[in-house]
């Protein structure tokens, strides 16, 4: 029954809680690789998780993804949020347009009856470009605007499917299998240990400004993915990890 159900959720969610060193854990029932009705269910957790935590005028920074897309969906007009402004929290990956963080950003901001800020990156930049890229004024505002951001929320992929749907060459899939990477966010790829192997070039925020000071919300779910949320919380345990049950039992199993 639906009590039961909500008390073996809350029980995955304070394991995953210690076990992964993450303060806090939201599960929501399903799996969003069978669902695609889950990963909006995991959406609308992060919009509320959002209310909760943020304070007028913040700035929210957020990446790309179909689990962040699903997100967005999930926003409504809100008083609270109506005074923040979202942001992308790095330039071009190679996704659809759709799952842009630009593409996502302007959604969440409109939905919510908020503003938002674009930043334009062309996806494979070489050094030349993105040394000059960073010296111009209006890109110099945006990044500003990005690094003092209070809220950051992303997803996490798995390595390969990841790098397949960008398009990657093959000496960058061959890279991936020698160094064993398992997952992925904001562009950068981790090993089953959380180590970094690959970073992604691309400007806004880079890994070591996720400090302390930064409140991140990790969304990710799906059995699939549940080797690459192990490894990225390894690698920076967020402050709120939004998955489904059928990861959270994947997760447990692992460890
Ligand atoms: O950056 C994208 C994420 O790592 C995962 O994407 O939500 O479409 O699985 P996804």
């Amino acid at each position: 029954d639906m009590m039961k159900d909500l008390l073996g959720l809350r029980e995955l969610e304070k394991k995953l809680e210690a076990d992964l060193g993450v303060k806090k854990v939201i599960v929501v029932a399903g799996n969003s690789d069978q669902d695609n009705w889950v990963k909006r269910e995991m959406g609308r957790a992060c919009i509320s998780e959002l209310k909760r935590i943020i304070e007028p005028e913040d700035v929210v920074a957020v990446m790309g993804g179909t689990t962040l897309a699903a997100v967005a969906e999930m926003m409504q007009p809100d008083p609270k949020i109506k005074k923040a402004v979202f942001v992308p929290a790095r330039g071009g990956l190679g996704e659809q347009v759709e799952n842009q963080a630009n593409t996502i950003s302007a959604e969440l901001a409109s939905r919510a009856g908020a503003q938002y800020r674009l930043l334009h990156v062309p996806d494979q930049i070489s050094e030349e470009a993105y040394s000059s890229l960073v010296l111009e004024p209006s890109v110099k505002d945006i990044l500003k605007l990005i690094q003092s951001a209070c809220t950051v929320i992303h997803g996490i992929g798995d390595a390969k499917t990841m790098a397949k749907r960008r398009d990657s060459v093959n000496s960058f899939i061959d890279k991936l299998n020698r160094e064993e990477a398992v997952a992925e966010a904001f562009g950068y790829y981790f090993n089953r240990s959380g180590e970094l192997i690959h970073k992604q070039r691309t400007i806004g925020l880079q890994l070591d400004d996720l400090g302390e000071h930064k409140s991140v919300i990790s969304v990710a779910g799906g059995s699939s993915k549940a080797e690459a949320i192990a490894a990225y919380m390894k690698y920076r345990p967020s402050d709120v990890l939004i998955t489904d049950e059928a990861a959270a039992e994947s997760l447990l199993n692992i460890r």
